[in-house]
């Protein structure tokens, strides 16, 4: 069965000392967890953080990786580099990236191969617009990105992906999918990774929700069968809040 896993995504919030006590307050809440617990703090946090975590549950995780082993990319990060920082997961292709940083289903490809080649595991986004959902488009746009997104991997490598599927139209919004709605669009993207590699790979692939998940709505979504896990961002940057989602 799929172990379940809650990560936040604290985006750009928390100041290395913020990020610190942060990590170190919700050590006690997380302890018994049954999932897997990742906090995916900005980068200038990891070396505050990464001492505070070591030898609990708790995994570190980046919010984005480039493709490339090294050079002239000013102001990017390397695979190795994250590693190097104690990095074990990258969130890839988050839709304020793709909205806000022109990341495109190409880039975010080339970063997943990267990062998986390279020995991290990689939670990658996926998830429509409110027009395309509006429009019917949201099966055709959530295979599509998966399916671009893992191209050039093997099925063996699945092992260490993590899919996010994340309504834009639900992010920071407080509107959430229906638990239905979220089952049901990560079917189709379990259906698609099926076509792509196989009944076998598609069973295993741990598939999470993000969109305004709290305490609130978590033991509804992970009620649902296809749903694995969830991506936080508001929620994660309180230790209660996001202990209430780990604890669902
Ligand atoms: P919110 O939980 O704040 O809606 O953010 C979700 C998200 O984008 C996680 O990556």
């Amino acid at each position: 069965m799929r172990k379940p896993i809650i990560a936040g995504n604290w985006k750009m919030n928390k100041t290395p000392d913020e990020a610190a006590q942060l990590a170190k307050d919700l050590i006690p809440l997380v302890k018994d967890a049954k999932c897997d617990v990742v906090i995916c703090t900005p980068a200038v946090d990891f070396a505050a953080v990464k001492p505070v975590i070591e030898g609990t549950n708790i995994k570190l995780g980046a919010q984005n990786v480039h493709f490339a082993e090294k050079g002239a990319y000013t102001g990017e990060l390397s695979a190795d580099m994250l590693k190097a920082a104690g990095c074990e997961y990258v969130i890839i292709g988050h839709s304020e990236r793709r909205q806000y940083f022109g990341e495109t289903d190409k880039t975010v490809n080339l970063r997943t191969v990267a990062a998986v080649k390279a020995g991290l595991k990689a939670i990658v986004c996926v998830g429509e617009l409110k027009d395309e959902r509006e429009g019917g488009y949201t099966n055709a746009i959530v295979s599509y990105q998966t399916k671009m997104a893992l191209t050039n991997l093997t099925a063996e490598d699945l092992d260490n992906v993590v899919i996010a599927y994340e309504p834009v139209w639900a992010i920071g919004t407080g509107l959430t999918a229906t638990d239905e709605q979220a089952n049901e669009t990560i079917g189709v993207i379990r259906k698609a990774i099926a076509e792509q590699f196989g009944e076998e790979a598609a069973a295993k692939i741990r598939i999470q929700y993000g969109g305004s998940m709290n305490g609130g709505n978590v033991k509804g979504l992970m009620s649902q069968p296809e749903i694995d896990g969830g991506l936080i961002g508001g929620a994660s940057l309180t230790a209660e809040k996001f202990a209430q989602v780990v604890n669902f």
